[in-house]
């Protein structure tokens, strides 16, 4: 069947076999498929979806698109942690060295922005010299050295998802259950590890905006995983407000870096010590004498390596290893040269910061692309003064934006003000 077959055999709402999903992702793998007909089948799955089984075949296809590494020589326990995608969600900047410090070997490939989520790769990239696309032999390098390695897809490590991923982030063929199962479990699937802690963010700013399409996505990526022989769990986050209070690359980074040194905000520190706990139970599991067996003592663990500078410490050798130069986790990023503060007009409690429209604005901002392949501005997005449940006076600061260009600061506010509720 030919491509064009596949798309309107999907399009009229049928099944596909799973030799014509291995075909399809083989022509994207190769280059054979051209950008519009990927689109196209992508749009047809959005509407018409996948089932278990396709979305299984397709998850299969692409995490053997590339290499499928081999972890097995490194010593230790295996583990990795992914979101579905979220607003100033940095968790993954945390976790991984906070794991690493915990004693996990953390092997995790990470996505760029997609649609009005920021991605880690992205954030990652915002310091100077951080190399993220790394040949297979070097991604196990990294992580002999010092236990813990963030690196992107490449054309060696799930090289589908590469290609359906930046494609889906400008066609509005995002939201979808299988296309995110099957680009979050190839990347797992492909970088090997034993345990596999997923994040599934639901609400405002989520793919998901419910809690029931939450689990829905949780329980076919934990089946995807589990089948593959993998330790997977899911826990369902709230993404109604951005996680934090920064959106944006280089920004996110930097409060990323304070909640590793004990500081930063509460909801993503707790956030994060979530994550880890969950993470070091899969790893419990799988070698009991490793990790601590109880709930509370493995959070007592995660808190003290996040307190101790252990945690903090792994980053900046992470960072290294990866070729970045960790001054600027120490003494600040380059600051975008423009700020607009936006002030309240009113006295009264903050209820609401729209997750979607935070993500958007800093989109329009420069944090993210509108087109495949666009670069981005890693030190432009928003710094948020307010939150939901914090008093503001008229006239006090509710957030600020940051840009290279002061053109883009109108429709940023617009956007941002529409999607702040003060009572
Ligand atoms: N993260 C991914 O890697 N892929 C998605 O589709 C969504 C979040």
């Amino acid at each position: 069947m030919s491509i064009l077959d596949l798309i309107q055999k999907k399009r009229r709402g049928l099944r596909l076999t799973d030799g014509e999903i291995g075909g399809f992702v083989a022509g994207v793998t190769g280059g054979a498929v051209p950008d519009y007909q990927t689109a196209a089948l992508l749009m047809a799955i959005c509407f018409a979806g996948l089932d278990q089984d396709e979305t299984l075949s397709l998850t299969l296809y692409m995490a053997r698109s590339g290499r499928t590494l081999d972890l097995s020589g490194l010593p230790g326990v295996k583990g990795d942690k992914h979101s579905t995608g979220g607003v100033g969600d940095k968790t993954t900047l945390v976790v991984a060295p906070l794991a690493a410090a915990c004693g996990l070997t953390v092997a995790k490939l990470a996505g760029r922005g997609l649609g009005h989520t920021g991605g880690t790769v992205d954030k990652l990239e915002s310091i100077p010299g951080f190399t993220a696309a790394l040949p297979a032999e070097e991604f196990i390098n990294v992580l002999r050295k010092t236990g813990v390695c963030v690196a992107s897809q490449s054309a060696e490590l799930a090289p589908a998802d590469r290609v359906l991923y930046e494609l889906r982030d400008v066609t509005g063929t995002v939201e979808s259950v299988p296309l995110i199962a099957a680009s979050v479990m190839s990347k797992k699937l492909a970088a090997g590890a034993d345990c596999i802690l997923l994040d599934v963010k639901c609400g405002d700013g989520a793919f998901m905006k419910t809690r029931a399409d939450a689990e829905v996505l949780a329980g076919s990526m934990v089946l995807i995983g589990r089948g593959a022989g993998r330790s997977c769990a899911a826990v369902v986050t709230e993404m109604d407000t951005p996680l934090g209070r920064t959106v944006g690359n280089a920004l996110e980074v930097a409060e990323a870096a304070e909640v590793l040194g004990g500081r930063g905000p509460e909801d993503l520190r707790e956030c994060c010590l979530l994550l880890t706990e969950k993470l070091l139970e899969l790893a419990a599991e799988r070698d009991p004498g490793a990790f601590p067996a109880d709930g509370a003592a493995r959070r007592a663990l995660a808190e003290r390596k996040l307190d101790d500078g252990q945690a903090y410490q792994k980053l900046l050798d992470m960072v290294s290893a990866q070729g970045g130069d960790t001054s600027v986790l120490i003494k600040g990023f380059p600051e975008a040269p423009y700020r607009l503060e936006i002030l309240s007009d009113r006295s009264g409690e903050v209820t609401r910061v729209g997750a979607e429209a935070a993500g958007r604005a800093a989109g329009l901002l420069g944090a993210g692309r509108r087109r495949k392949g666009d670069p981005i501005d890693h030190a432009a997005g928003l710094a948020l003064a307010k939150k939901p449940g914090d008093a503001v006076r008229a006239g006090e600061r509710l957030c600020e934006l940051r840009a290279s260009d002061t053109s883009l600061f109108p429709a940023a506010e617009r956007l941002l003000r529409e999607q702040i509720e003060i009572r």
